[in-house]
């Protein structure tokens, strides 16, 4: 059976009201906003308000995206939620969300790659097109990240924000769309960035939460140098797969952690920065929900032109990474 081409139908994105800004944060832990800029570019970040989970966010874009499509969520054969903050441990915030959008019925799973969970949800949500499986799917990346931060941290909390952002894929007719995938995963790494409680491995107590292990937990020097090195790494095996060379790249649409991480891995990759879309100044690392947001906010500005070469690059705990080359068309 020959692959049947994948392409992007609809997009959306959302972001909770309520800022916070690093004056805010000055107010929590010892910080500067001086610091934060300097060292991760970051200035603001979205927070969600205490009536909001995950699937509420993810909601939101599942709607945006489904409208931009112009599909009724009935039209879906399966939802993908990519998330590190999912409502509960389970039933899964996909089947939650599927109850959201009022439809019953449709296959719907979580998936947690972490800050690569976008990517790896769109390879597999478009091997059920490709295959011939499926027609319509929706892959979301959502995040409440505030609510597994420790906001007496500094060495993190001035890094994460919360949001969601969604696409509808569908057979692509004109034979664009996405050209390749490169995932991969290194679980030697998956000390570096975890939240050790609440697990099977560690059921949360009152111990647990005394030792703050129901917190996420970073080795940020160890993440900043995996990152800057799998960044170009995946992407140039995505280009390979794809037949595709930099030159022809349009637009990087990187995973948003930090400015310094986004410039090391662009010039890793010898193309100028200007060609990265960036907003993690605005709403700082949104794990899943941060390549999706980011996508979303570039179609909405009306900068893709049908043909370009998109390259969509990320990392997280796992560790993961993934990688995807689209040549746009909507
Ligand atoms: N304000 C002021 N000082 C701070 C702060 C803060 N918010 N945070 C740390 N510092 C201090 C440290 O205590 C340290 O002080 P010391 O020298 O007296 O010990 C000093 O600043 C330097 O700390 P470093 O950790 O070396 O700072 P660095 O420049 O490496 O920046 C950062 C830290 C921003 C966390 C960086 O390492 C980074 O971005 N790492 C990658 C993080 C990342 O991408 N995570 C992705 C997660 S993806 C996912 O799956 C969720």
């Amino acid at each position: 059976m020959k692959a049947r081409p994948v392409g992007i139908a609809g997009l959306g994105s959302y972001v909770p009201e309520k800022i916070l800004t690093n004056a805010d944060l000055e107010r929590m832990v010892d910080t500067s906003d001086e610091w934060i800029r300097t060292r991760t570019g970051i200035s603001t970040r979205h927070i969600a308000a205490k009536n909001q989970s995950t699937s509420d966010l993810a909601c939101e874009a599942a709607k945006a995206a489904l409208d931009d499509a112009g599909m009724e969520a009935a039209d879906l054969d399966l939802i993908i939620v990519a998330t590190c903050t999912p409502d509960m441990l389970f039933p899964a915030t996909a089947c939650i969300l599927q109850e959201k959008l009022g439809i019953k019925g449709v296959a719907a799973f979580d998936l947690e790659a972490a800050c690569s969970g976008f990517i790896y949800g769109l390879a597999v949500g478009a091997q059920f097109i490709a295959a011939g499986i499926y027609e319509n799917v929706l892959v979301v990346g959502a995040e409440t990240l505030s609510r597994i931060v420790n906001w007496q941290d500094r060495n993190t909390c001035i890094l994460f924000g919360d949001g969601a952002g969604a696409v509808v894929l569908k057979p692509a007719e004109n034979g664009r769309g996405f050209l390749s995938f490169h995932l991969g995963a290194d679980g030697a790494g998956a000390d570096l960035l975890k939240l050790a409680a609440g697990g099977a491995a560690m059921p949360a107590s009152a111990e647990t939460i005394a030792q703050g292990k129901h917190f996420l937990h970073m080795n940020g020097n160890e993440v900043f140098k995996f990152a800057v090195r799998v960044m170009g790494d995946a992407a140039e095996k995505c280009l390979n797969k794809a037949g595709i060379s930099k030159e022809e790249i349009s637009f990087v649409v990187p995973h948003q952690a930090n400015m310094r991480i986004v410039d090391a891995a662009m010039r890793r990759l010898d193309l100028p920065l200007e060609k990265a879309f960036i907003n993690l100044d605005r709403y700082g690392n949104m794990s899943s929900a941060s390549i999706p947001v980011a996508l979303n906010e570039l179609y909405r500005a009306n900068r893709l032109t049908n043909g370009d070469i998109l390259l969509l690059v990320g990392f997280g705990a796992g560790l993961t990474w993934g990688s995807t080359i689209i040549e746009w068309s909507k």
